[in-house]
């Protein structure tokens, strides 16, 4: 089945039905960022057990292809140890959601950016397992 317009049903499905949406009370770690292209600004805000990502949350002021690419991130990172987090590329965001159209690869990076600022953040604290 094709999805809508130049977006994969994946893409809608996460579009429509974001999981992750939302700030978590007292995270561990929070990582803003912001898309030069369009001046939408994505914030992720996560809760850290045993080096584990228990928690994680997204919230954005982007786009269909935000949405859904921060949502799916959030999903591939939960669960995830810290050094497992890290390595979550962009390219297997777009993979998960079956592609992307070109165009908006530039809102797609945006998660995977937000996410290494929000471990950053973690890790400056000086957490360890929490
Ligand atoms: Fe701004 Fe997509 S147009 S994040």
């Amino acid at each position: 089945m094709k999805g809508f317009g130049n977006y994969s049903k994946e893409i809608m499905r996460h579009f429509t039905d974001p999981k992750f949406v939302g700030e978590i009370k007292n995270p561990d770690g929070v990582g803003e960022i912001g898309n030069m292209k369009c001046g939408d600004v994505l914030r992720i805000s996560l809760k850290v057990k045993n080096d584990k990502i228990s928690n994680i949350k997204f919230k954005t002021f982007g786009c269909v292809a935000a949405i859904a690419s921060s949502d799916v991130l959030c999903e591939l990172a939960k669960g995830k140890t810290i050094e497992e987090a890290k390595k979550i590329s962009n390219a297997e965001i777009i993979k998960e959601l079956k592609g992307m159209p070109s165009i908006k690869e530039h809102c797609s990076v945006l998660g995977a950016g937000a996410l290494k600022k929000a471990i950053k953040n973690y890790e400056e604290k000086g957490n360890s397992n929490s």
